[in-house]
């Protein structure tokens, strides 16, 4: 019986080390691989940042600062929409227009949207409701693995595309590209 306790440890070791190099696989895993943001009017908003930025290895943090040239920020309206790439990107599961304020006072009735927000609310100064009195930024946001833990994730390259309307006008627009890479098919 000690052979087969030999064996047993060896797998164990095994699943070990190939769990390891799937984490230290800078390829691996769910990470951002670009970002853009677009402010419509100058005299609304202008980027003093939009970047990705490597903190370690096969770590990629985003910073985003708009600047606000008209405060307070009251009733904001967000087009919310996913993209999957095939051969270009293509809309894929959800798309929907929220209302920001209503969302952020009713998280749990937007359970996608909940989940951006779950991601994004740590790193920004966005983590409260409305009026918002200041500059958006995100600084040093980072994904995780948990992230996509409660979504159906397929391997893949995706974009969300976030459209912002304050007070009746279009103002902005912010895409974020991420990359899943589980290393396996989970579907
Ligand atoms: C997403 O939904 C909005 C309305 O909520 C609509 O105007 C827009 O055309 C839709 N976009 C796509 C790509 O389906
Ligand atoms: C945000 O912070 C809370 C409290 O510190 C923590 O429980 C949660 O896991 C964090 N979420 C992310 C996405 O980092
Ligand atoms: C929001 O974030 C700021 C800066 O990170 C922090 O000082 C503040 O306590 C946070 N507010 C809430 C309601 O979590």
């Amino acid at each position: 019986m000690a052979s087969d306790e030999k064996e047993t440890n060896g797998i164990r070791l095994w699943s070990y080390v190939v769990i390891i190099v799937l984490l230290s696989d800078s390829n691996a895993l769910f990470k951002f691989t670009n970002v853009k943001c677009t402010c419509y009017e100058r005299s609304f908003c202008e980027l003093k940042l939009c970047e990705l930025k490597v903190l370690g290895r096969g770590i990629v943090g985003l910073n985003l600062h708009a600047q606000v040239h008209k405060l307070p920020i009251k009733s904001t309206t967000c087009v919310l929409t996913m993209f999957r790439r095939f051969s270009g990107y293509r809309p894929f599961l959800f798309n929907a227009t929220l209302d920001v304020c209503h969302f952020l006072k009713h998280r749990k009735r937007y359970p996608f949207a909940d989940l951006v927000y779950e991601g994004i609310k740590n790193f920004s100064n966005l983590n409260h409701t409305f009026p918002m009195q200041h500059d958006i930024i995100v600084s040093q946001m980072i994904l995780n693995d948990d992230m996509i833990s409660k979504a159906p994730a397929l391997n893949g390259f995706y974009k969300l595309r976030f459209v912002v309307k304050t007070d009746g006008v279009w103002r902005g627009e912010v895409e974020v590209y991420a990359e899943v890479n589980l290393g396996i098919d989970r579907w």
